[in-house]
C-alpha cells in the first residue's frame, strides 16, 4: 500500500446575503463527490468551505432589513449549513470569513505583501454619494446608457444595447442606494502589484494546474499585460480594516480566498493531529485544490496564486473550474419556476436523486451543464430505480423466503464478477480525474449486465420448478453480491443508498477496497425498499412553488451578490394590453397563511363576484388586518394557480423592491369594486 495522500479541497465560498439554489449545487455536489471518493480510497482528505459575508452589497441588505450585518450574516450560515447538509454535503469544516482566523490570517497576509514592496498606494476619483456619505461600487450607480440612451442601467455596462463604459460616462447617474446624484471624490486607495508576478503566472497558469480553456481564456488577459489590483475600500464598508489604515477596508474578494485557509486553521483547532503550516507552507507536499465556477476564475487563478506567492505560502496544485447550470436549456428564470431554491427542491425531492443526475452530467469540462426536467425523471427512475435498486429487490426476496436471509457461498457468475473487479480500476480513474459521467456510464453499463445475467436466469421461474432451490439461492447470493459491488462504485455519488444497503447487507462502512470482497455464507438483515421513483407531479409541484416564491421574494439577490434591478419589459402591443383585465377590488378580508412566511390570503371584492388571492406582500403588511376594507387594483383574468395553500384566482398588483418595500397599488377615492381599467 502507498502513503495515503494529504489533500485539501475547497468549494468557493458562497455569497451570505442569499440562498442556496441548485446552480450552487452544482459544485458543492460535485466537490463532495470528489472528497468522499478521496476518503473511501483511505486518503487523508479535508473538505473547507464557509460563508462570504463581506463587502457593501450585505452591509446595504443588512440595512435595509433593520439588522446588523452581524445578525444577517449569522442567519445565512444557519441557511446555508443546513441546506449543505440536507443535501448530504459533508465539509469538515464549514466556517464564515467573518471569522478572528481571517482577519488575523488576511492581515499577516497584507503585511509580508506590503514589506515584500507589494503593496503600492494611489488616489482614486470615484462617484460619492453625499446622502449616504459614502463610495459607490459600480453596481450601485444607475443612469442613462451614453451610447443608446436606454435609461435605468448600471454604472458599468448596458443590459439593452452591452456597452460598457465608466460610471463616470453614464448620463444623468444616480446613486442607486439613495437616489442622490453622486458627486465626484477622492480617496487614497490600496493596490495589489499583481504586475510583478506576470511571469510567475504565465508558467504557473501552463503548469498542469488548470484545464487546458481555462488556461487559454487567461493567456489573452496575461498577454495583454496584467493590471495592479485594487484591493481597498473606504468605510462605511462591511469587512475588516487595514492594518495601520484607519477607516479603509479590504475589498472582500482579498479577504474570501483567505477563508480558505482560516477555515482551515480553524478544523486544526478542532483536530489536535491537522497542523496547519504542513498544507500551507511554501513547499508543501500536501494537495490543494479548489472548485470554483467559470465567473471567478481571474481571481483563483490570477489575484490568488499571486497574493500566496507574494506572502511565501504554496500555491494551489489545481484550480478545478465547472460551468453554469441552465434548466430545461435555459438560464434559471424565476419566472419560469426554474430558478429552484435548495430549500425549495428538498421539500419536494430526494438529495440523493439530484446528486446522480448532476453525476451524470459532469465531465471534466468547463461548458453548461443543462437539467432538463423530463431527462431528471427519466434517468433517474431508469438508472438508480430501474437497474442498480432493481438488482437487489429482484434477489432478496427469494433469499430471505428460501433460505432464511443467509447468502450461499457458491458464485454462479465468476466470469460476471470478475468483469466487475476488473472495471474498478477505470471507474477509479475516472473518479480521480472528476469525469463522473464517464465513471456513471461504466458503472450502468456493469448493472445491464448484472440485470441481463438475472433475467437469464430467471430464477423466478426456477423457484417454481422441483429441485432448482440451490441454483435460486446461487444466483441470488451472486446478483446481491454484483449490487454491493455496484453500491460501493456509487457510494460517492448516493451516500443514503449507500447507508441503508450497508445495513441490509450487514456489513460495516464500505471503503472502495471492499470491492474485492465477496459475501460468501453471509447473513442478510430484511430488506426495504432501497430508493422509489420520481414521481413527475412532484417535479411539478417543485416548479411551481419556485414561481410561488418569486411573487414572495421579488428583491432576491443576483448571483454577483447585489440587488437584481428590474430591466424594462419588451414591447406589448395593444391587444396584448386589452387582454388584461385590470379591475378594482375591495380587500374584504387579508390574512396570514399557516406555513407560509411571505404569503397573505386575500379576500377581494370585485362587484359581482368574490376572489381568493395569495399575494407574497406579508412582509410589507405584517398586521394585515390593516388593509381591510381599503382597494387595489387586481388582474381579474389570469388562470387560477393552485398553489400550496389553495387556488390563487387572480393577483394584486404592488411595487417595489421587496421586503418591508413593497406597496400595494390603490385606485383615487371614488373607484368601486368591479370597475375595469381602460
Ligand atoms: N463569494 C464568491 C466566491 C468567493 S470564493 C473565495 C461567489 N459566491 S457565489 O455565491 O456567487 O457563488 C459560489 C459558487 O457557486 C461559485 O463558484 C459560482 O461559480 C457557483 N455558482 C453560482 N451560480 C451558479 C450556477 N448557476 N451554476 C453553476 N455554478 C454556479 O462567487
Ligand atoms: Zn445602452
Amino acid at each position: 500500500m502507498s502513503e495515503p495522500r494529504k489533500i485539501l479541497v475547497t468549494s468557493a465560498l458562497p455569497y451570505a446575503n442569499g440562498s442556496i439554489h441548485l446552480g450552487h449545487m452544482v459544485e458543492y455536489i460535485q466537490t463532495d463527490m470528489w472528497v468522499r471518493f478521496q476518503k473511501m480510497r483511505g486518503n487523508q482528505c479535508y473538505y473547507v468551505c464557509a460563508d462570504d459575508t463581506h463587502g457593501s452589497a450585505i452591509m446595504l441588505l443588512a440595512e435595509k432589513r433593520g439588522i446588523t450585518p452581524e445578525a444577517l450574516i449569522d442567519g445565512v450560515w444557519a441557511e446555508h449549513s443546513t441546506d449543505f447538509a440536507d443535501f448530504m454535503v459533508e465539509f469538515d469544516n464549514y466556517y464564515s470569513t467573518h471569522s478572528p482566523e481571517n482577519r488575523e490570517l488576511s492581515a499577516e497576509i497584507y503585511r509580508r505583501l506590503r514589506e515584500a514592496g507589494y503593496i503600492a498606494t494611489r488616489s482614486v476619483t470615484q462617484y460619492f454619494d453625499p446622502e449616504k456619505q459614502m463610495f459607490l461600487a459600480d453596481r450601485f450607480i444607475k443612469g442613462t446608457c451614453p451610447e443608446c440612451n436606454a435609461e435605468d442601467q448600471y454604472g458599468d455596462n448596458c443590459e439593452k444595447c452591452g456597452a460598457t463604459y465608466a460610471p463616470t460616462e453614464l448620463k444623468n447617474p444616480r446613486s442607486a442606494v439613495s437616489g442622490a446624484t453622486p458627486v465626484l471624490r477622492d480617496s487614497e486607495h490600496f493596490f495589489f502589484r499583481l504586475t510583478a508576478f506576470q511571469q510567475m503566472l504565465q508558467q504557473w497558469t501552463r503548469s498542469g494546474t488548470l484545464q487546458e480553456p481555462v488556461a487559454n481564456k487567461l493567456a489573452e488577459w496575461l498577454d495583454s499585460g496584467l493590471q495592479d489590483w485594487d484591493i481597498s475600500r473606504d468605510a462605511p464598508y462591511f469587512g475588516f480594516e487595514i492594518p495601520d489604515a484607519p477607516g479603509k477596508y479590504f475589498y472582500v474578494w482579498l479577504d474570501a480566498p483567505v477563508g480558505y485557509m482560516a477555515s482551515f486553521k480553524n478544523l486544526c483547532a478542532k483536530r489536535p493531529e491537522l497542523d496547519f503550516d504542513s498544507f500551507w507552507k511554501e513547499g508543501s507536499e500536501a494537495e490543494l485544490y479548489h472548485f470554483i465556477g467559470k465567473d471567478i476564475v481571474n481571481f483563483h487563478a490570477l489575484f490568488w496564486p499571486a497574493m500566496l506567492e507574494g506572502a511565501g505560502y504554496r500555491k494551489p496544485t489545481a484550480v478545478n473550474v465547472h460551468g453554469y447550470l441552465t434548466v430545461n436549456g435555459q438560464k434559471m428564470s424565476k419566472s419560469r419556476g426554474t430558478f429552484i431554491k435548495a430549500r425549495t427542491y428538498l421539500d419536494h425531492l430526494s438529495p440523493e436523486y439530484l446528486r446522480y443526475y448532476y453525476a451524470s452530467k459532469l465531465g471534466r469540462g468547463v461548458d453548461d451543464l443543462d437539467m432538463n426536467l423530463d431527462d431528471f425523471v427519466q434517468k433517474v427512475n431508469s438508472d438508480l430505480v430501474g437497474k442498480v435498486v432493481n438488482i437487489a429487490s429482484r434477489c432478496a426476496g427469494f433469499v430471505h423466503k428460501g433460505n432464511g436471509g443467509r447468502l450461499v457461498a457458491e458464485n454462479a457468475a465468476p466470469e460476471l464478477a470478475a468483469q466487475f473487479q476488473a472495471a474498478a480500476p477505470s471507474i477509479a480513474e475516472a473518479y480521480e480525474a472528476r469525469d463522473f459521467a464517464r465513471a456513471m456510464r461504466e458503472i450502468m453499463a456493469l448493472a445491464d449486465r448484472a440485470n441481463a445475467w438475472i433475467a437469464e436466469c430467471a430464477p423466478w421461474s426456477l423457484a417454481r420448478q422441483e429441485g432448482q432451490q440451490a441454483a435460486v439461492q446461487a444466483i441470488c447470493a451472486t446478483g446481491i453480491n454484483l449490487f454491493r459491488q455496484l453500491v460501493i462504485f456509487l457510494k460517492p455519488v448516493l451516500p443514503n443508498l449507500a447507508r441503508d444497503a450497508e445495513a441490509f447487507l450487514n456489513e460495516p462502512a464500505l471503503e472502495w477496497a471492499g470491492h474485492t470482497k465477496w459475501l460468501a455464507d453471509h447473513q442478510l438483515n430484511p430488506f426495504k425498499a432501497l430508493m422509489t421513483r420520481i414521481e413527475p407531479a412532484k417535479v411539478e409541484a417543485m416548479v411551481e412553488a419556485s414561481r410561488e416564491s418569486l411573487a414572495a421574494a421579488p428583491a432576491a439577490p443576483t448571483g454577483n451578490g447585489e440587488l437584481a434591478a428590474d430591466p424594462l419589459a419588451a414591447e406589448i402591443d395593444f391587444d396584448a394590453f386589452a387582454a388584461v383585465d385590470l379591475r378594482v377590488a375591495k380587500i374584504l378580508k387579508a390574512e396570514a397563511v399557516e406555513g407560509a412566511d411571505k404569503l397573505l390570503r386575500l379576500t377581494l371584492d370585485i362587484g359581482d363576484e368574490q376572489r381568493n388571492v395569495f399575494s407574497g406582500i406579508k412582509s410589507a403588511y405584517p398586521d394585515p388586518s390593516a388593509l381591510e376594507g381599503r382597494l387595489t387594483m387586481m388582474i381579474a383574468n389570469l388562470k387560477p394557480r393552485k398553489m400550496r395553500f389553495g387556488v390563487s384566482e387572480g393577483m394584486v398588483l404592488a411595487a417595489g423592491p421587496g421586503g418591508s418595500e413593497i406597496y400595494l397599488l390603490s385606485p383615487d377615492s371614488g373607484a368601486k369594486p368591479g370597475q375595469r381599467i381602460k
